[in-house]
């Protein structure tokens, strides 16, 4: 774990070296500081010499000023380094994310995705801030300040000896009892985050379902938790207060008191005195940062190991070694596939589907809700690897390919599709990024999307926001399809998407996918099935398993589910005409 995060340090290393050496020149000055103002206290001021003082209290304040730069300066190195160790660290998790297949992002939530981009970096960043900088400081100082009080006065030192123990248990114990509790608040965060995001991203939903009293008491309960706990944490923390304020107090009462006598019996000099009170609370505060620290980095521990998962997620698409380029045709075979999203073999989406499609034809899918046709269509541009079995593109077994390639010639317009912020023309480019204005014409012509574009004041330089609220279902159903289009794929999947087209368009889109990409392999996966009864071939699928393949007539003929969804959507008064 320690090797990737460091490994993010990258191009910080000289700031993140240069920090740690800085503080050791503030914290040697600050322990010099004290025992020059004994001398001057001792020499110049109770002896009266006034050169002594001048040439001490010139030392004294050059120390002083050299100190307080040497702190600055550590400081703005720590940030630095912790601030680009915190960038590098964040690039390196979403360069990871953006090469993620569709089954690594199934195992991590968005909402987690996003709390480990956000909160946990900044919980690591914090504590590289720290461990830089204070971690480096604190126990150097508890050493040196030791040092320096044992050199000027021994006897009284020991009460050091007596008080540390105590005040350290006490500090390991507060930090103890806080660790659970910071570790819950930061689950906490991770689902306030998923709350707060489902919500957003639903607010439709949740307004149409008048589900917004449900939703204020979810979240609620979430954000009633993290004050719970930090109010909690807080609690605990408070201790440190009255613990550090009596530990100091009990050695500078105990060095004032036996100290003043050793003053009166000129066992030790007022300078010394005064250089031991320093060194007390030098001390002290050493050891309370040091247990600050600790808590810190026992925090961050976690956040670090959420971060490292995401890096260490193991991809599970691999590109050949000797990957093939081009896709020769849109053939498609699918041979004795199975197919299960888990790991777990006993569940199988797709069970032993044998499938021949040539290049151009066009195939509609059909099938009840869940019985696998969006599973299906998404192992050809392979999103998905198989479980058992092949599937060919092409003539080619689709694990051969180099993911880019094939991906470039499958073009896939998703059943939950999404749009991004931007211009029409924008979002059109993200099928070819150098298609020329009268290509997206020519493409939404095609997928009836040019009419409706034309509508609008702006034409192609619509802005369409938050990914296209402002269109209706079927137009940003049918600016997606053109979309793809714009890719000029040797395969084109339509996964429901035209469902909230109305049939007569759909039937126009149909009609001139038939005349205008003739080569172009069409699968087509639909509800109605006026969408599908002029396809070359209809699958028909339930449970997993393809349970027929014919023609409309043909199935209409020899299959009973067909027959029925047939009939029944007959009834239920489609204009199939329109087909
Ligand atoms: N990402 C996923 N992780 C785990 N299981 C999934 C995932 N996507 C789908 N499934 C499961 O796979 C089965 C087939 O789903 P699929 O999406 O292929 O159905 P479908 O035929 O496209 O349905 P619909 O017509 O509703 O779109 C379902 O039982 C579903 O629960
Ligand atoms: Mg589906």
């Amino acid at each position: 774990m320690i090797k990737q995060l460091f490994s993010c340090i990258g191009e910080y290393k000289k700031e993140s070296l240069l920090a740690p050496l800085t503080v050791t020149g503030e914290v040697v000055l600050e322990v010099l500081i004290p025992l020059i103002m004994a001398s001057l206290i001792d020499k110049g001021i109770v002896l009266g010499q006034m050169d002594v003082i001048l040439k001490l209290g010139g030392i004294l304040v050059a120390a002083v000023l050299f100190s307080l730069t040497f702190g600055v300066v550590a400081g703005l190195y720590a940030s630095r380094a912790s601030a680009g160790f915190a960038a590098n660290l964040r690039k390196k998790m979403y360069y990871t994310i953006q090469d993620f297949s569709f089954y690594n992002i199934d195992r991590f939530s968005t909402a987690s995705l996003v709390t480990r981009l956000t909160t946990d970096v900044t919980n690591v960043q914090h504590a590289y801030q720290m461990v830089i900088r204070v971690a480096v400081r604190s126990p150097m100082m508890l050493f040196f300040s030791l040092l320096m009080s044992f050199r000027v006065n021994p006897r009284l030192s020991f009460i050091f000896l007596v008080v540390i123990p105590f005040l350290g248990g006490g500090l390991y114990l507060i930090a103890r009892r806080a660790f659970p509790v910071f570790n819950r608040i930061f689950r906490a965060y991770d689902r306030l985050n998923r709350v707060v995001q489902e919500n957003l991203r639903g607010i439709r939903v949740v307004k149409s379902f008048v589900r917004e009293e449900h939703e204020k008491k979810k979240f609620n309960e979430v954000s009633r938790q993290i004050y719970t706990d930090f109010t909690l944490a807080e609690k605990i923390l408070a201790f440190n207060a009255p613990l550090m304020q009596s530990a100091i107090y009990i050695c500078l009462l105990f060095i004032s008191w036996v100290g003043a006598r050793m003053v009166v019996a000129t066992t030790m000099t007022t300078g010394q005195l005064v250089s031991l009170f320093s060194y007390t609370l030098q001390i002290l505060m050493s050891l309370m940062m040091l247990s600050m620290v600790f808590v810190m980095i026992t925090i961050s521990r976690a956040s670090a190991e959420r971060i490292v998962e995401v890096l260490n997620e193991e991809k599970d698409l691999h590109n050949p070694e000797h990957p093939v380029m081009t896709v020769k045709d849109g053939g498609i075979r699918f041979e004795k596939v199975s197919f299960g999203y888990s790991k777990n073999p006993n569940k199988l989406c797709l069970v032993d589907v044998d499938l021949q499609i040539e290049s151009g034809q066009t195939v509609g899918i059909i099938g009840g809700t869940g019985s696998g046709k969006s599973t299906l269509v998404q192992l050809i541009p392979r999103l998905y690897d198989v479980t058992h079995g092949t599937v060919y593109v092409g003539g080619v077994d689709v694990r051969s390919y180099d993911l880019q390639a094939l991906r470039e010639q499958v073009a896939m317009v998703l059943q939950k599709n999404v749009l991004f912020s931007g211009t029409i023309k924008e979002n059109l480019r993200w099928g070819n990024a150098n298609a020329t204005d009268e290509e997206l014409i020519a493409v939404c012509r095609l997928a009836q999307a040019d009419g409706f574009i034309r509508a609008f004041p702006e034409g192609y330089d619509t802005y369409l926001e938050q990914g296209g609220v402002n269109l209706s279902g079927g137009q940003k159903q049918r600016l997606c399809i053109a979309r793809a289009l714009l890719k000029k794929p040797k395969i084109l999947i339509l996964d429901d998407s035209t469902s909230a087209v109305d049939t007569k368009t759909d039937a126009l889109i149909r009609k001139a996918f038939r005349e205008m990409i003739p080569e172009t392999t069409k699968l087509i996966i639909a509800q109605r099935v006026a969408s599908v009864m002029d396809a070359d071939q209809i699958i028909v699928m339930d449970q997993g398993r393809v349970v027929a393949v014919g023609s409309h007539d043909e199935l209409l003929a020899t299959n009973q589910i067909y027959r029925e969804v047939y009939h029944s959507q007959l009834r239920g008064g489609d204009d199939h005409g329109a087909a």
